[in-house]
Parts: C-alpha cells; structure tokens; sequence
C-alpha cells in the first residue's frame, strides 16, 4: 500500500502552537515549575478560558463558580493542568474525520489514557521529567495524519484490523503499508521538532524494547498501551494485542506496581473524560 507518497505529497502540515511547543520544552525539564506554567497559561487566552471550563466541569463539583485563574491554577495543579494545554492545543489541529470503529473522542480518551497511564510507570521508575506524558499522548499521532490526508488507505487498514482481530499496526505490515503510523508520526514529530527521545518513542512504540533508542520509554508506552487497551480507556483502532514483547518491557519497568497503577486509572478515566471535552 502506497502510504509514503501520500504524506510526501502533503503540502501543510499541521502546525503544533507555539504555546504547547514551550509547554513541551518544559516538561523535559526538571526544574520547571509551577511559575513557568503560569506565565505561559496567562499569554493565552484560550488556554485560560479551557482552564476555568475543566474547573467548573462537574468532576471538581465546586459549589461556585470559579472565575479567577488563580484559583483554578490552585484547584487543578500543575500537572493536570500542563496536561490539560499540551492535549488541548493538539487536539484542536487536526480535522478528524470519523468512520465505524474510529471515534475522536474515544481516541483522545485512548490517547490520554496512554500518557496518564506511562506518567505513573516513569514516576516509579524514578525518572526525573515527564517526557513519557508527551510520548504517551502523541504515539499514535500519526493515526491522525492518514485519518485525515489518506481516508481510503486508513479505512481499509482499519477494517482489515476489525476483521482480522489485529492491532492497527499488524493489520499495516499484513497489507504492506510503505509508511505505518508509527513511521509517519515521527515526520511529524520530526517537523515539529519534538525532543529526539519523543521522535524515538513514536518512531519505535511498535519495536521490541530492545532494538529502540528508549528501551524504558517504549516500554512504559506499550504497558500503559496494554493496561489502557485491557480496561477499555477510549480505543485507538485496535483489535488485537499490541504488545510485542511483554517480557522485555516488564524487565524494563522492573519494580513497577502495575496493580496500584491499574487502580489509580480507574479513578483517572473521569477527569480524562472532562480533559477532552473541554
Ligand atoms: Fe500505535
Ligand atoms: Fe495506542
């Protein structure tokens, strides 16, 4: 299946906000604080106005209205809210164009899912910034590219998938793809120019932990993959195990309490919910 030129041929490519570009920039950092945050959140005023809408949305149940973005900054933290801008501002690029087995909402719901769920792997693991959230959110990125530039290729890879009880990614190497998701993806990542360890894991999150650059992110991306996949947060055209080496990514998550994260997503799909509504 002819892939490569089609996305060749893209003239314009999405262009990621200059805002979620700096919010990226300072999730790789470790000593980026709360400030940092605040000071771009109050550069945009869209950003803010989603912000006071997650707040005010019925999963905080406040008993007032909050008006004052100092007081939602307060209430949702840093975290959800770095989470909250980055997803929003990429959310909102692209034109998605829904078919049978293929949802936005869904699929952001997966996509978030994803990237709360390899955030809590990483924290175990000891690692200091939160580029697994980046990772997390944007591995199937490129979905999203052939959803809207090669509608026929992605339908037939989708219901191949649907079919067959394939994950999307064996259903692109049964049908011969030239350029899967996870190759597309990277362009883009490359184009946006993404931190190199994000271009890696979107570029690998199919590969076995051990033939990639980022052994312990492409793991925790295809745990967090699994334990989205097995409780049903959102779907990301799967119909089959994606996972292609569990062995190699428990060895390299080792010391991860899987159950506790397993509990700590189920009380997270609500407030991801509200993320993609906003
Ligand atoms: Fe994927
Ligand atoms: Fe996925």
């Amino acid at each position: 299946m002819d892939m490569k030129k089609i996305i060749d041929d893209i003239i314009e490519l999405p262009i990621l906000p200059e805002v979620a570009t700096t919010l990226i920039k300072l999730i790789e950092d470790p000593d980026s604080s709360a400030n940092d945050l605040n000071d771009v959140l109050i550069s945009d005023a869209a950003l803010s106005a989603k912000l006071l809408k997650l707040v005010n949305s019925p999963f905080y149940g406040m008993k007032e209205p909050v008006t004052s973005l100092k007081k939602g900054i307060v209430i949702l933290g840093f975290r959800t809210i770095r989470s909250m801008a980055i997803s929003t501002s990429v959310v909102d690029l692209f034109d998605f164009i829904e078919f049978d087995g293929f949802s936005q909402e869904e699929f952001w719901v997966h996509s978030l899912g994803v990237a709360t769920a390899s955030s809590l792997i990483t924290e175990y693991l000891d690692i200091q910034n939160d580029t697994a959230f980046v990772c997390g959110l944007l591995h199937d990125i490129g979905k999203l590219i052939m959803n809207q530039y090669a509608q026929n290729e992605f339908k037939e890879i989708l219901f191949y998938a649907k079919d067959s009880n394939l994950c999307f990614y064996d259903a692109e190497v049964k049908l011969g793809v030239d350029m899967n998701h996870a190759e597309i993806g990277e362009f883009l990542a490359k184009k946006w120019n993404l931190p190199v360890s994000v271009q890696t894991v979107i570029a690998d999150h199919h590969k076995e932990p051990e033939d990639t650059g980022e052994p312990v992110l492409v793991s925790a991306i295809q745990l967090a993959n699994h334990v989205c996949e097995q409780l049903k947060i959102g779907t990301g055209g799967n119909y089959g195990p994606i996972v292609p080496n569990h062995k190699q990514c428990v060895k390299f998550c080792k010391g991860v309490n899987i159950k506790d994260i397993i509990e700590t997503l189920k009380t997270s799909v609500e407030k991801i919910r509200e993320m993609t509504n906003v």
